[in-house]
């Protein structure tokens, strides 16, 4: 930190940049044709499309997890395209993730399942002893932001969907990211516990000045949760601009010709 006062959140540096991302599979078809794609410092952007559209595949190119055919990535100073395997390892802990299915591990206490996000620095720990009093009580300070400290010592599989999600929330934080990723998390979700949870979101993106991109499929959630809307179709994207400036209507063409507009 400097003396000098932190400039605004639209002229801060993107942390990543997408030029020209063209993803095919195993010689398939192109799935992304040409994406271009910014995320600011403290910006929630909702990625929207409908089924097939290439929002998971966008996602999984910012950690490497997609076959680049052309274009470039760079995610957190990282050239993603071209990395090299420490490198990757390197990316991947500076990347939170959160996704449908919480994944976490069900048996395991929650306060444990926050501290394996501190194993993306450590590499493997004994998960019986290996953490410190410091990864400790940071776990503990993460889950009382995320509301669900009282929760600490219980069997992950035992908590509501929303209650996972903030464990699952808590956890990405353990690892510092740079970015946040969060595919389609609220998907699980009734109504209520989705806006407490993409609330939760946007607020970690502005407090920590941190990008977050989460896919959605809810219009109204997106509406009311990002700062910037990107939407995909058929692997190009359609649409691109801050969500205030968009309705319900102008995304409508995102869906257009699908058998059921919108999801369930
Ligand atoms: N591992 C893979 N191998 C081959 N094709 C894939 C693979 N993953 C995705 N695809 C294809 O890429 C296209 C985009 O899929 P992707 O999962 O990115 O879409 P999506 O927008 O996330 O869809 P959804 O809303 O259903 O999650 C689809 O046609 C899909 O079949
Ligand atoms: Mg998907």
């Amino acid at each position: 930190m400097t003396a000098n006062a932190e400039p605004t959140t639209a002229a801060r540096p993107p942390l990543v940049t997408v030029q020209g991302l063209k993803v095919a599979y195993d010689g398939g078809p192109l799935v992304l044709d040409g994406v271009h794609l910014e995320l600011h410092p403290g910006e929630t952007v909702a990625l929207l499309g409908s089924s097939g559209s290439g929002k998971s595949t966008l996602m999984r190119s910012l950690t490497g997890f997609a076959p680049v055919t052309s274009g470039s990535v760079h995610v957190a100073g990282y050239d993603v395209a071209n990395l090299r395997r420490g490198e990757l390892r390197r990316l991947r802990a500076d990347v939170g993730q959160v996704f449908q299915q919480f994944n976490l591990v069900g048996r395991l206490s929650v306060l444990t399942n926050v501290l394996t996000g501190a194993l993306h620095d450590a590499g493997p720990v004994n998960l019986a002893g290996g953490f410190s009093a410091a990864h400790r009580r940071r776990a503990m300070e993460l889950l009382d932001r995320v509301g669900i400290a009282y929760k600490a010592k219980e069997q992950a599989r035992s908590l509501s969907g929303g209650q996972q999600q903030r464990v699952a929330i808590a956890r990405a934080l353990m690892q510092n990211p740079k970015v946040m990723l969060a595919d389609e998390p609220v998907a699980s979700l009734d109504p209520k516990l989705s806006h407490t949870v993409l609330d939760l979101l946007q607020r970690i993106a502005r407090e920590d000045g941190i990008p977050v991109l989460v896919s959605l499929h809810v219009l109204p959630l997106a509406l009311r949760h990002s700062d910037r809307i990107v939407g995909l179709r058929h692997g190009e994207v359609l649409v691109s601009a801050p969500t205030a400036q968009l309705s319900t209507e102008q995304l409508a063409p995102l869906y257009d010709g699908d058998d059921e507009e919108g999801e369930d």
